[in-house]
């Protein structure tokens, strides 16, 4: 059988993509360098369906509110698994990704608990919630001791998503930077964990395995790559059910700003289809919202516990919340880096 990756996407409701706001040096997701390694194409060709890929694009996208297209029918997701015995526990639920996590988790009706460096956060993007449905904490994953263990009684499934910039920033302030919070806060994060937890799914980035070499060492300048290395090797080590999910340059939003209602409209634009590989081969780029949803549909797919995957999303129709479509570009992947790859960093 041809491993042939399928594409897929999040379901469509259109956005207008502005290229007004430039890319900062400063920050991680604005790799302005004049050759992005996340740009470069793959050197193992991925079999995909649609290989329209977007190329070089040099400007964040920026979703202009008023021209947002969506019902709010098409954004109505139903938690079929058992949510009521669920309990998720995102950290970094404040950032790009982490408030698209939040904000379709709560749309799915499951139980949260966010932990935040200023939990009044969650207000401002997620509005006054249920304490039954969204617990907000506080705490800095860089400080052991300031993360109370009640923090993870009774999560049953945990979403890191936390980052800082690449290259410094202000958001290195208060030592913020990558070797305190993807190394560091890592590790206090796992450590704290309940041993009963049913997965844990760490957001961390591709070419982390490749810190070394050019074009990635111009990005790890700073160690980002490498200190997320050493967080996902923490989590391997750690005895618990997780699943890392490695992300190309990140696209679309962050949507900072917005409320609930405006984040469950975000989408993709035509960035729909999503590619997933293993083996720290696959570059390019992908939607915030596709890297979400690929963290959410990984809770629940038994099979890609233990597994690590790189994701971009390409234009395309693509899985959206259908979970049969998202285990087949999981399986996909592993089918592909079983035939064709050396075994997975
Ligand atoms: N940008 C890219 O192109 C790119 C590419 C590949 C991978 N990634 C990775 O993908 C992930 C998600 O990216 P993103 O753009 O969504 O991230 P982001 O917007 O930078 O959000 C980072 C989140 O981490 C939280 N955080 C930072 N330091 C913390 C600390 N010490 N304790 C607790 N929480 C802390 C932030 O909270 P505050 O609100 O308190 O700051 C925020 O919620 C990150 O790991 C990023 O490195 C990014």
């Amino acid at each position: 059988m041809a491993a042939e990756l399928a594409v897929h996407s999040i379901p469509g409701i259109s956005i207008s993509i502005s290229g007004r706001q430039k890319l900062k040096l400063s920050d991680h997701q604005a790799f302005t360098l004049p050759r992005s390694p996340y740009l470069f194409r793959p050197k193992f060709p991925l079999l995909v369906k649609n290989r329209n890929v977007v190329k070089g694009e040099k400007h964040l996208r920026a979703v202009e509110e008023e021209q947002l297209q969506a019902s709010a029918v098409d954004t109505q997701v139903s938690e079929t698994d058992p949510s009521s015995s669920k309990l998720v526990l995102v950290i970094g639920g404040s950032g790009g990704v982490g408030q698209l996590v939040v904000a379709s988790l709560l749309n799915r009706n499951v139980k949260l608990r966010l932990l935040l460096r200023d939990p009044q956060k969650a207000t401002t993007l997620f509005g006054n919630q249920n304490e039954d449905i969204l617990q907000v904490r506080k705490g800095d994953t860089r400080n052991a001791n300031d993360i109370d263990p009640s923090v993870f009684e009774g999560v049953t499934h945990v979403i890191c998503c936390t980052g800082t910039t690449a290259f410094p920033s202000r958001r290195w302030d208060g030592d913020n930077t990558p070797e305190r919070v993807d190394w560091e806060g890592v590790r206090n994060l796992v450590s704290s964990l309940p041993r009963t937890l049913k997965r844990l799914v760490l957001v961390s980035s591709v070419g982390v395995t490749k810190y070394n070499e050019l074009p990635w060492s111009i990005m790890n300048l700073f160690g980002v790559l490498k200190f997320k290395k050493m967080g996902e090797d923490f989590v391997r080590k750690s005895g618990l059910p997780f699943t890392i999910i490695r992300p190309g340059r990140l696209t679309d939003g962050p949507y900072t700003s917005y409320d609930l209602n405006t984040l469950l409209k975000a989408t993709a634009g035509e960035r729909r289809a999503v590619v997933i590989g293993q083996g720290d081969k696959l570059v390019g780029e992908v939607s915030r919202l596709v890297v979400a949803e690929a963290c959410i549909q990984a809770l629940d797919i038994d099979f890609t516990e233990g597994q690590t995957y790189e994701i971009n999303s390409v234009v395309g129709e693509g899985p959206g919340c259908d979970t049969e479509k998202w285990k087949e570009l999981f399986r996909s992947a592993q089918i592909q880096q079983m035939a064709f790859g050396s075994p997975a960093p």
